[in-house]
């Protein structure tokens, strides 16, 4: 038996950073990963996907770069080079993770763990042949995709003609027409390179709406920007089986079909806890999710869970910050988790960013509202780079308190100012205050600055 102070079952973000804190707060710490450090978000989700975008980009910039006076011809795409950089990143940043682990001394075991329960030794947690104890235990374990029982969605994963995230991130050729299933966040990220790279991409989506809980106007203005870019929305339909060269959907009552040669699915993941013993511990859980106080704390003290396996918000950033109220708490630092300013993000082309509450949210919740909303274009910067797009930048303020409570863009840069509304939002500034702020000249992050004087 090997004892630690800390366990941690799953090496993702919620995993490896609760590792990296327990140990800087003096705790000897063992983390257990069956598959690679980094987890979904490293291997397999927000930065390989990342990379992709960014080639996608980097391809339509050059198709489309005469606009700016450079003169590039004969601009072709070699999407295998893309995945093998896609590759190089993340063996930089899985490694990166090991390092870290190394550096504060945390024992990584790389093998599958099953929770056996508790004994007088603490949470016991079998991987590799061997057992490890723990005082605390920290649930890290993730999320899987979802594949629903629609007849023929099975066969198509084992075949090799539906993809999920992980799949299609190694992909080397590249399709000749690709169906998404879903148009959610992945759905919508994957859609915008396949397109960016030549692909014809048809997305259905059973909601009449594509970003799930978007800002209606955000979702209405991606929605616009990639039918102009070509991409094909099946929206109001729900997907009824899929073939070996088709998928069937519903429209209006009527059956139809799309023919494709590859096929997308992402309609949402579920919490990862189905075979890890959990039960063993009687730790209580809610449509298959493990349900947390505000410590991160589960039913059974000194049982924590982090990140998408408490089914909260799948997001790697709040896996982040759960991993450290979970850890403040066994450390006995005073902290909770708030989930009122958690920043999204859908790294589209354009992107979109989104923190805090809607208009629609805010009134359901009893507040006050008005808004307000800025064009992009008014900030220099933005005229001065980007040629395409209708970028904007939609506030909703609380009228009572006289504070920001939402705020909702769409446009370049988007994914890297929307902290500054978080931080706004977090502390309740009122909006006087935010006026005083001085914000560097000429940034597209103005746009929030300018909204507010309207
Ligand atoms: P999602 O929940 O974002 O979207 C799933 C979509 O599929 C929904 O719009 C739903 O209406 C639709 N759908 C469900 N069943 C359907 C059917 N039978 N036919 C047609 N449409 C159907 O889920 P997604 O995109 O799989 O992402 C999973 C998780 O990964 C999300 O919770 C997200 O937080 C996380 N993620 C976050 C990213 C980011 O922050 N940038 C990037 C990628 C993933």
């Amino acid at each position: 038996m090997i004892k630690s102070d800390v366990l941690v079952l799953g090496g993702g973000p919620g995993g490896y950073l609760a590792a990296e804190r327990a140990a800087q707060g003096g705790k000897k710490v063992t983390l257990i990963e069956k598959r690679a450090l980094g987890g979904t978000c490293l291997n397999e989700g927000c930065i390989p996907s990342k990379a992709l975008l960014n080639s996608g980009k980097l391809y339509e910039h050059a198709k489309d770069s005469a606009a700016f006076g450079v003169v590039a011809e004969h601009v072709t795409i070699d999407h295998a080079r893309v995945i093998a950089r896609k590759d190089k990143v993340v063996k930089t940043l899985v490694s990166g993770v090991g390092a870290t682990m190394q550096a504060h001394g945390v024992r990584v075991v790389m093998a599958e763990g099953i929770i056996k329960g508790k004994t007088a030794d603490g949470f016991v947690v079998e991987a590799g042949n061997e057992e490890y104890a723990g005082e605390k235990l920290i649930l890290a374990c993730g999320s899987v995709p979802v594949v629903p029982p629609i007849p023929g969605l099975r066969e198509g994963v084992e075949s090799g003609f539906v993809m999920t995230n992980r799949e299609v991130l190694d992909r080397k050729e590249l399709p000749k027409h690709l169906v998404v299933i879903g148009g959610g966040v992945i759905g919508l990220e994957l859609a915008s390179y396949f397109n960016m790279v030549d692909v014809p991409v048809t997305v259905i989506e059973m909601l009449d709406k594509i970003a799930g809980p978007t800002e209606k106007e955000v979702s209405a203005a991606l929605l616009k920007e990639y039918k102009k870019r070509g991409i094909d929305f099946k929206l109001g339909c729900a997907v009824t089986s899929v073939g070996t060269d088709r998928v069937m959907y519903k429209e209006d009552d009527a059956e139809k079909e799309v023919r494709c040669d590859a096929v997308l699915c992402c309609i949402g993941r579920r919490a990862f806890t189905q075979n890890l013993g959990i039960e063993n511990l009687g730790v209580y859980m809610e449509r298959g999710a493990v349900v947390t106080d505000d410590h991160m704390q589960t039913n059974i003290a000194g049982v924590y869970a982090v990140g998408d396996v408490n089914g909260k918000i799948m997001l790697a950033h709040t896996a982040y910050r759960e991993a450290e109220v979970a850890v403040n708490h066994i450390l006995g630092k005073k902290d909770f988790m708030r989930y009122n300013a958690i920043p999204s993000v859908i790294y589209t082309n354009p992107e979109i960013a989104g923190v805090g509450e809607t208009e629609e949210s805010a009134r359901a919740k009893g507040m006050e509202v008005r808004s307000v909303k800025a064009s992009m274009k008014m900030s220099g910067r933005y005229l001065a780079e980007v040629e395409k797009g209708d970028g904007f930048c939609k506030l909703v303020i609380d009228t009572r308190k006289n504070c920001l409570v939402g705020c909702h863009m769409i446009g370049s840069y988007t994914s890297e100012m929307i902290y500054g509304a978080a931080l706004m939002i977090e502390k309740q500034m009122p909006i006087e205050q935010i006026k005083e702020l001085v914000f560097p000249h000429p940034t597209v992050s103005e746009v929030i600055r300018e909204a507010l004087f309207l």
